[in-house]
């Protein structure tokens, strides 16, 4: 017997209330008209699904209100590209190294986001992830972030790089119930050598970092409605690479290196060599990507373009939200504007949420919970 066409269920009616709130701010900021034709329709519940359009809106938005980010001035910029008709993994993939490769834009980043349909989630965090393999005795290969993932990729079968410390990861895309593996293409990576403009020392250590970072683990929530395949991009800044990937201890820890490459004095640490390693780290970062033609933000101009992203809030009429841990640099934070003022850390929506990661254990349940 034929199944009966069902119509789909009906949304609870928080999602139509959050979907009628984001696209009555979508009308209101870009003034176009159709917002009644538009209410009709949801509150008939014929179509939920949101046009392009409002998506590239709503991804902007999430981006512009995004507490963590310092870089919001050019929200208004992102470009998304709606592949939410692309249903198995491998275009799914395909679409993923035509992002890495398009974003780039020959070292002119763009910030770009590809948006995928239900069904679709990517565990990497960034499409670009450097290995983390830990040694019998303890130590770390690689990125010590990394290793849950890199024994999540190799338990599914991925046999390791070459095992150095810059191995990229390959993709564990999720679609359509199973989670598959990519190895990424080498014209979709693309890395920068670290060197030093005077202290040649520096280029032997052998570092280098990729050039673009595309976060790929946060679901965007716009009007009530999730898209955890949602990858995103905007670029560097340096301190994010120099002054906390490359630097922290339970990262790849390289200060004591860059130490010995500056001849610093490392007997105590009241000669300061730590922050003087760190700063030349820094300037070597810069210099690298410059040198390349990779576009890096650094933190004094980052900051000031906060400012003038506040600024230009203020004008239109929005409260711009903050997390000031987030938002001070890493380095020399008080030399720069954003240290000097407070900010309100509650979240707007549309916004992006770090998704837990697949090999991460449920919450325990708290059993004394009494209240929803
Ligand atoms: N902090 C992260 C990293 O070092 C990147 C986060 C996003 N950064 C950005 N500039 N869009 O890889």
């Amino acid at each position: 017997m034929p199944v009966p066409h069902l119509p789909p269920p009906l949304p609870v009616s928080t999602e139509v209330d959050e979907t009628l709130a984001f696209l009555g701010m979508y009308h209101r900021e870009t003034g176009l008209p159709g917002f009644a034709a538009r209410r009709q329709e949801i509150e008939q519940c014929e179509h939920l699904s949101l046009t392009t359009p409002e998506l590239t809106h709503g991804a902007r938005m999430a981006w512009r209100n995004s507490t963590r980010c310092v870089g919001r001035l050019p929200w208004a910029t992102l470009e998304v590209h709606d592949l939410r008709h692309l249903p198995q993994a491998p275009q799914v993939f395909e679409a993923l190294c035509d992002h890495l490769r398009g974003a780039l834009n020959g070292g002119r980043i763009r910030p770009l986001m590809s948006v995928f349909g239900p069904g679709i989630r990517i565990y990497n965090d960034q499409l670009i992830r450097y290995a983390g393999y830990r040694q019998p005795d303890g130590q770390v290969i690689g990125d010590p972030q990394n290793i849950a993932l890199t024994e999540y990729v190799q338990q599914l079968g991925w046999a390791g790089g070459p095992g150095s410390a810059f191995d990229v990861l390959p993709l564990a895309i999720e679609a359509e119930g199973n989670v598959t593996l990519f190895e990424l293409p080498s014209d979709a990576i693309h890395e920068v050598p670290i060197t030093h403009p005077s202290c040649a020392a520096l280029a032997g250590l052998g570092l280098r970092w990729h050039a673009l970072p595309v976060i790929s683990n946060m679901t965007l929530e716009i009007g009530g409605q999730r898209f955890e395949g949602a990858p995103f991009n905007g670029w560097y800044l340096q301190t994010e690479i120099a002054a906390r990937n490359l630097a922290d201890e339970a990262r790849y820890n390289l200060l004591p290196a860059i130490a010995q490459a500056l001849g610093l004095d490392t007997s105590r640490r009241r000669t300061l060599w730590l922050d003087r390693a760190l700063v030349e780290l820094n300037v070597a970062v810069l210099h690298s990507f410059d040198e390349a033609g990779i576009r890096l933000a650094d933190h004094h101009s980052v900051t000031r373009q906060f400012r003038h992203f506040e600024e230009r809030e203020a004008r239109a009429g929005r409260a711009v939200k903050g997390n000031w841990s987030w938002l001070v640099p890493p380095l020399s934070p008080a030399t720069t504007p954003v240290w000097h003022r407070r900010y309100d850390d509650t979240e707007l929506k549309p916004k992006f949420t770090v998704q837990r990661p697949i090999w991460a254990a449920p919450p325990a349940r708290c059993p004394f919970q009494t209240s929803t």
